[in-house]
């Protein structure tokens, strides 16, 4: 049976950045933005708006913050509070303002390795130094080295970054282990900052999101929440996204730079998001079903592969790929024909991470070229 998600969309006169720096003859697998088109739901809000005709300067309406406070109780059974809310541009955005907002220049931050790369050119734009804590095979998943964790600790260190679900590596912590983060957190008086771009993106049917803020409110009053409706509903270039901030002194610190030096969200930003919300549920239910058997076809393809090996993906729709048996793998991709982020970008440079957001016959397509090059 095919479905929407099988259709060849064109994105070559988009400007898009994943389709528009390689010849036109390479599979871009990279940037982390999938080739489908957005729930028909979000694409008649968008043009509801612009029939409007005045795009005048927006704000974030009641409606949509009751419906993202309901949206993470009914999907997290995380209960939080409007004034918690707090809007930005996009997650990157959060990424880069906290620690310039609440590390002082001689302390330090805890990042996750490999991590998403705006991770730590956030800290290094801040000036702020940081320490990397590492992921580790476990159990045949990408799971934290809290042996490690527990030994990078100093006096300057007061803040620990986390991605969840992590990318690159797909993982979905397990509550356990966000517990012992957490109590790690409070036992070294440690801040919280959480990207969960990715809670939308669980492939496994037996796994579930669960926000680090959510488990005692002591963890939640150090934690700050980056969370967005834009990479699960594919709608990045509108950007949105949302700071849970249950600490008052924490939320005015971030509010004050936000009169002026970081724009508000785009007006399309809001109606897409609430959209996602109140409509979105049978398309993105139909996605993670997509993914998911791109997923285990992926995995079946790459492992089979002498030099190259993925470990389960739990969540997310970037693989990741180790090439530890290959020299220069990024380049050898490249003359295969298939454009992936090189693991360097991510601090891994033995990885590959390949985005397998695109239609079945492109994936199929990209992984022939792959096996006539590496097999
Ligand atoms: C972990 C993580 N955070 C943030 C982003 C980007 O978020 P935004 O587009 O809202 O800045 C990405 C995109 O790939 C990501 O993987």
């Amino acid at each position: 049976m095919t479905t929407s998600f099988d259709q060849l969309i064109d994105r070559s006169q988009t400007q898009s950045v994943r389709w528009s720096s390689h010849p036109k003859e390479v599979i871009p697998l990279w940037v982390a933005d999938m080739d489908f088109a957005c729930p028909p739901c979000i694409q008649d809000a968008l043009h509801q708006r612009i029939e409007h005709g005045i795009y005048g300067y927006t704000k974030a309406s009641e409606h949509l913050r009751e419906a993202i406070i309901a949206y993470l109780q009914r999907r997290y059974q995380w209960q939080i509070l409007p004034e918690w809310l707090i809007f930005l541009p996009s997650v990157v955005t959060g990424l880069y303002l906290i620690p310039s907002l609440f590390l002082e220049t001689y302390e330090q931050a805890l990042i996750p390795s490999p991590a998403y790369h705006h991770f730590q050119m956030g800290l290094e734009q801040s000036t702020r130094s940081f320490v990397k804590y590492h992921f580790t095979e476990q159990s045949g998943r990408w799971a934290i080295d809290f042996d490690e964790l527990e030994t990078l600790v100093t006096s300057q260190t007061k803040l620990l970054m986390l991605c969840n679900p992590h990318n690159p590596g797909g993982t979905v912590f397990h509550k356990d282990e966000l517990e012992k983060l957490g109590s790690f957190a409070v036992r070294n008086n440690l801040m919280i900052c959480s990207d969960e771009i990715h809670a939308d993106l669980i492939l496994d049917t037996d796994k579930s999101h669960l926000p680090i803020a959510s488990l005692t409110r002591e963890i939640g009053e150090r934690t700050i929440t980056l969370m967005s409706l834009n990479k699960a509903f594919n709608f990045p270039g509108i950007g949105l996204a949302w700071a849970v901030v249950p600490n008052q002194a924490m939320r005015q610190k971030i509010q004050q730079p936000l009169h002026g030096l970081i724009p508000s969200p785009n007006l399309l930003a809001y109606e897409a998001t609430l959209a996602a919300i109140s409509a979105g549920q049978t398309w993105h239910t139909e996605l993670l079903n997509y993914l998911r058997n791109n997923r285990d076809y992926v995995m079946q393809r790459i492992n089979r592969l002498p030099g190259l090996k993925t470990l389960h993906l739990e969540a997310t729709y970037l693989a990741w790929i180790d090439a530890s048996g290959i020299d220069d793998p990024y380049q050898r991709m490249l003359d295969a024909g298939v454009a992936l982020s090189p693991g360097a970008q991510f601090g891994a440079p033995q990885f590959l991470r390949l985005n397998f957001g695109t239609p079945m016959s492109r994936l199929k397509e990209a992984l022939d070229r792959i096996e006539l090059t590496f097999k």
